[in-house]
C-alpha cells in the first residue's frame, strides 16, 4: 500500500511551555548568580521570577502536554535503581521524555531554585537580616546548584551520543530527531537526482 501523501507532523517532545520555561530558567538564574555585586533589583527581580517560572512550571506538570506531567516521568525506586544499574553498564534504554536519572536531577534543581528564592527573600526581611545561617543556606543553595547544573549539561551530553536522541537540540526545537519532511504537492519523487556538480 502507498504512504499517503501527507503525513501529520509528530506533536514535539517538549512543548513550547516547557522549552520557554526552561529557557528563561537559565537566564533568570544566570542573571541572579552574575549580578551579586550590588543585591539589587536585577538580582531579587531575576531571582523571583525564577521562582514564578517554577511555580508555573509544578502547575505545568500536572496539567502540560504528557511528556511534561510529573506522573509520566517521576520514576519509583524500583524504576530509577534498574535504570542505574543499565547507566553503568552503557546499556540505558533511550527515553521519548525525561529518563529516570534526568528526572530525579530535573527535581533537585526546582527544589533548589525554590530554596535559593524562598532564602533569598527571607534575607530582606527584617527578622533574618544579616542572619548568618540564612546567608549561608541561600549561597551554599547557589554553590550546589551551580554544581548540579554542570553534572546536568554534562548527562545531556552523553545522553546525546545515541543516534536520533539529540537532548540539547530538542530542548530548542521540541524534536529529538528532525520533523519528518512535508512531501509538497509540486515536488516531483519519481526523477532520477542529477548527477552534475
Ligand atoms: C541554570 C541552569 C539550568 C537549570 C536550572 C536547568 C534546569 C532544567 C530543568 C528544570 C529541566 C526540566 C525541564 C522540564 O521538564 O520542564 C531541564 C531539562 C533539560 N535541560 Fe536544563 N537547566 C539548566 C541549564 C541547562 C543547559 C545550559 C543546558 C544545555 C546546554 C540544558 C539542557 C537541558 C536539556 C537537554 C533538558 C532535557 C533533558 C531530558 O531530555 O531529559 N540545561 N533543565
Ligand atoms: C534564584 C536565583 C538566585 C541566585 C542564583 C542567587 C545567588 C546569590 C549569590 C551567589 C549570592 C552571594 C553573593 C556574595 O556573597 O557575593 C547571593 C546573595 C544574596 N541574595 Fe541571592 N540569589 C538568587 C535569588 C535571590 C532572591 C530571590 C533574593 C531576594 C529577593 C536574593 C537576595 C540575596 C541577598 C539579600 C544576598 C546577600 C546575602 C549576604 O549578605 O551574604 N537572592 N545570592
Amino acid at each position: 500500500m502507498n504512504a499517503p501523501p501527507h503525513r501529520h507532523p509528530r506533536p514535539p517532545v517538549w512543548d513550547r511551555f516547557v522549552r520557554f520555561f526552561h529557557w528563561s530558567l537559565v537566564a533568570c538564574f544566570g542573571t541572579a548568580w552574575w549580578f551579586t555585586e550590588h543585591i539589587g533589583l536585577l538580582h531579587k527581580g531575576a531571582g523571583y521570577a525564577a521562582a514564578a517560572l517554577v511555580l508555573a512550571r509544578v502547575v505545568w506538570g500536572f496539567i502540560g502536554s504528557p511528556n511534561a506531567r510529573f506522573a509520566n516521568f517521576v520514576p519509583g525506586p524500583r524504576g530509577l535503581l534498574h535504570y542505574l544499574g543499565l547507566l553503568l553498564r552503557g546499556r540505558e534504554p533511550v527515553h521519548t521524555g525525561h529518563n529516570p536519572a534526568g528526572a530525579v536531577m530535573i527535581l533537585f534543581l526546582l527544589v533548589a531554585v525554590t530554596g535559593i528564592a524562598v532564602s533569598g527573600w527571607m534575607l530582606t526581611l527584617d527578622a533574618f537580616w544579616g542572619n548568618e545561617w540564612v546567608e549561608t543556606t541561600h549561597t551554599r543553595l547557589v554553590d550546589l546548584t551551580v554544581a548540579a547544573v554542570f553534572v546536568h549539561v554534562l548527562a545531556n551530553l552523553y545522553g546525546s551520543r545515541h543516534p536520533g536522541n539529540g537532548l540539547i537540540r530538542a530542548m530548542i526545537t521540541g524534536h529529538k530527531s528532525p520533523p519528518p519532511a512535508k512531501p509538497s504537492p509540486c515536488t516531483r519523487t519519481d526523477t532520477p537526482s542529477s548527477s552534475a556538480s
